[in-house]
């Protein structure tokens, strides 16, 4: 098989300008671990504050260090089919950037690719701003988007674009999905789940097989989920990476993301803030290494901080921590979660159940005065208190927000006594 069946024409493009020193930083000479590299008299850099750290380290695509501590992270908590090495993942500067690798590289400029509704709104630049590539949007009308039978939506989608002359490429699927669907009908009450079955992943994955696409998963709150006494039948986490593709689609075509935005908080006392600003994301493509190639042509553009490196790797192979962080995660969640429920009930505020995520969706069309989202937006606004609407991320419904609840307990204090303020 050729390249081009693998990747774009545009990706294929950016193979002779992988940069030539990067063989050099991959076998870097060192007296006693590596006596028999590459001297390296080629690079103007020296400074040494550690040998690895603020130089061009092992090159633009993180530490080798990193990505050992990533491999042992994702073997660890994501139960891949077969275990991640470091050839099978790339180190980016965040969860958005590694989306944007998949388009620069994987797609041609005005291709799409489907995003269910609604959906987290930076996707469309992501796709669009630099790479050129489209949304396309999924409805659902009425079905509970994480169900089954929502896949044919999908394939209705890729149909109708067809029709249109569009080329489609990819399904890009959130698990869990950001923002939550909004819909408060039965049907979506009866199923609760916030993450992909592994039944529904596998009928995405038979559909990318049908089609020749790209399957996407932005597996970013992997780690997100708690226990939630309202959902008997919670669906638990589980990543396209532990999956088979056989007889459903060509696994060059499965590409997942992960990095420290929202699953990893730094602890304070009572506070926990989503690690964002350390910039620190992996995309892994276990059996495409043509297209991690082609994306080392442009990694100085995407070049994480070597010190941020050092941090995520020292924060990714102590199992220790991660294992105590993971469950105090999830006891925080679970805790803001009955905190914020609480109030709502009390306040005859309708919300969707979830077991995952930092959101909640809560309907405060129901209780307020006002009826658009925007008179809503404005009367949170006048209070000082900032949500977001799921109008605004392309839901089918209006009347919902979007509520983080990952919040130590006096700022979501100060928070819903606005909301009821405003509201009121
Ligand atoms: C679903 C989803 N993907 C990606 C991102 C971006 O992550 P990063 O900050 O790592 O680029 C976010 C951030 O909110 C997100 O919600």
């Amino acid at each position: 098989m050729s390249q081009s069946d693998c990747i774009s024409s545009r990706g294929v493009g950016f193979l002779p300008d992988v940069p030539k020193f990067f063989d050099v930083l991959n076998d870097l000479w060192h007296p006693e671990t590596n006596p028999e590299g590459i001297v390296n008299l080629g690079l103007a850099e020296n400074l040494h504050v550690n040998p690895h750290a603020l130089t061009y380290g092992d090159g633009f695509t993180g530490s080798k260090v990193l990505r050992k501590a990533f491999c042992q992270f994702l073997n660890r908590y994501f139960e891949p089919r077969i275990p991640v090495i470091p050839s099978h993942l790339t180190i980016t500067p965040g969860v958005g950037n590694a989306i944007e690798c998949c388009e620069w590289s994987l797609f041609n400029s005005q291709d799409q690719g489907l995003i269910g509704r609604p959906s987290w709104i930076a996707f469309n630049y992501i796709f669009g701003i630099r790479a050129g590539v489209q949304v396309r949007e999924v409805s659902f009308k009425g079905l509970d988007p994480f169900c089954l039978e929502a896949v044919d939506e999908y394939e209705k989608e890729y149909i109708a674009a067809k029709k249109e002359g569009k080329c489609i490429q990819a399904i890009l699927l959130c698990s869990p999905h950001n923002p939550l669907d909004s819909m408060n009908t039965a049907e979506a009450d009866k199923r609760q789940g916030r993450y992909y079955s592994k039944q529904a992943l596998m009928a995405y994955m038979r559909l990318c097989g049908k089609w020749d696409l790209h399957l996407l998963v932005d597996e970013i709150y992997a780690l997100s989920v708690f226990e939630n006494t309202e959902m008997e039948d919670a669906v638990p986490f589980t990543s396209v990476l532990s999956l088979s593709p056989e007889g459903l689609m060509d696994p060059r075509k499965i590409h997942a993301q992960w990095g420290f935005s929202r699953d990893i908080h730094v602890l304070t006392v009572r506070q926990d803030f989503g690690a964002t600003g350390l910039r620190i994301g992996c995309l892994i493509s276990q059996s495409n290494p043509v297209f991690l190639k082609s994306l080392e042509s442009f990694s100085l553009f995407n070049f994480p901080s070597s010190l941020a490196d050092n941090a995520a790797a020292a924060l990714l192979m102590d199992e220790k921590f991660m294992d105590s962080y993971i469950s105090l995660y999830h006891s925080r969640l679970e805790e803001s979660y009955k905190y914020v429920t609480r109030f709502l009930k009390k306040h005859g505020i309708p919300y969707r159940k979830s077991n995952a995520s930092l959101f909640l969706m809560v309907n405060l069309a129901a209780v307020a005065h006002v009826v658009s989202d925007d008179d809503i937006l404005a009367l949170l606004r006048k209070q000082k208190l900032y949500v977001t609407s799921a109008s605004g991320y392309q839901s089918e419904t209006s009347g919902w927000f979007r509520v983080v609840i990952a919040h130590p307990q006096h700022v979501l204090d100060e928070g819903l006594k606005r909301m009821q303020r405003a509201l009121s």
